[in-house]
């Protein structure tokens, strides 16, 4: 089991039961659940309401988008979230709609977007792994992804699965305590 850590200040119970797990039950999640986990991010705040955020997802039995996906992972990150019910190759496009310049925020509301995905799916019981290892030239390539777009991360979710079932050298990462910075650290004078 994870060990709960100890918060210094009350936060929401969705905050508090969070994290990254490596061991996911690999039972199917549907197109309905997978569907608000969607609509919650489509509802994220953006900067003038761009809405930059765009997805790539298959479920385990979607054959072979799902195995597109899967090729794009690094080694390490392709121990386990093959095994996730869902993954999400999560994308930017980096220009304005409107007239096509540079979007400095593009990053920021995509991450605003995940964001609420992860508060929804913790509400649901679920598990949202982030992550930065896998080939992004490749799923640009996979995914047929416009010189605009940027494919910015990999995400596996799910429920959480039993840590027995990992690879030897991964179980230890699962049972560690979660550590933070101390909140004064973030201040700045
Ligand atoms: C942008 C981003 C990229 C990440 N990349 C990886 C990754 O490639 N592989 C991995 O196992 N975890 C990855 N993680 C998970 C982090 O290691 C994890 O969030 C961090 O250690 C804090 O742990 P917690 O989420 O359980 O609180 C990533 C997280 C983020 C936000």
């Amino acid at each position: 089991m994870k060990p709960i850590p100890s918060f210094d200040h009350p936060v929401h119970e969705f905050i508090q039961r969070r994290w990254s797990p490596l061991a996911f039950d690999e039972a199917l999640l549907g197109r309905e659940t997978v569907l608000s986990l969607f609509e919650a991010a489509r509802w994220a705040a953006s900067a003038n309401n761009g809405q930059p955020w765009r997805f790539a997802w298959a479920e385990r039995d979607g054959g072979e988008r799902h195995a597109r996906l899967v090729s794009c992972l690094k080694p390490g990150n392709d121990l386990w979230a093959p095994k996730a019910p869902l993954l999400i190759l999560t994308v930017v496009r980096t220009t304005r709609e409107r007239d096509g310049a540079p979007h400095p925020w593009a990053r920021y509301d995509l991450g605003l977007a995940m964001g609420n995905l992860t508060c929804q799916a913790t509400s649901m019981g679920l598990y949202v792994h982030n992550m930065a290892g896998f080939e992004a030239e490749k799923a640009q390539e996979l995914f047929s992804l416009p010189p605009d777009f940027e494919a910015v991360t990999m995400v596996a979710v799910g429920r959480l699965g039993r840590p027995e079932d990992l690879p030897e050298k991964l179980r230890a990462r699962e049972e560690a305590p979660r550590t933070r910075k101390p909140l004064e650290e973030l201040f700045l004078p």
